[in-house]
């Protein structure tokens, strides 16, 4: 699986994004250690707060099926701006995926980020 192809699958699954609320469109494409894709959308609700991002979508669908290790998640936005993850998502990434990558479009380039690189002091409860 190339990066251009996960990238492929994250804009597949952004046409797939429940976000009547902002009409902003995001997809992701979380690869296990192991080769397998699994995708996700943004998934909204009227009560603005339960939004659920993409990432977090495929990493939940991804944990249920018994997956532990991650080396790459694409996200991209149906409008072709460069989804950076947010906070929670990042702090996720940062424990199941500490090692992994971050790809994205910037100005419909793909770009490559560390984990680490966005996110270099998350939270944990080792000392
Ligand atoms: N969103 C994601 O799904 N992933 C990101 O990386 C950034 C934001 C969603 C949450 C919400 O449904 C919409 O984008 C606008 O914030």
């Amino acid at each position: 699986m190339t990066d251009e192809e996960l990238m492929q699958r994250a804009r597949e699954a952004a046409g797939l994004a429940y976000a009547p609320y902002s009409n902003f469109f995001v997809g992701a494409a979380l690869l296990s250690r192991n080769g397998t894709v699994y995708t996700g959308c943004n998934v909204e609700n009227a009560s603005y707060g339960a939004t659920i991002c993409a990432e977090r979508v495929a990493f939940g669908k991804a944990v249920s099926r018994g997956e532990r290790e991650f080396s790459a998640i694409a996200v991209a936005a149906a409008s072709g701006v460069a989804a950076y993850p947010c906070g929670i998502c990042l702090q996720v990434m940062s424990e199941l995926m500490p090692e992994g990558r971050v790809l994205l479009e910037e100005d419909h380039k793909l770009v490559s980020y560390t984990v680490r690189e966005l996110l270099p002091k998350g939270f944990s409860l080792a000392t």
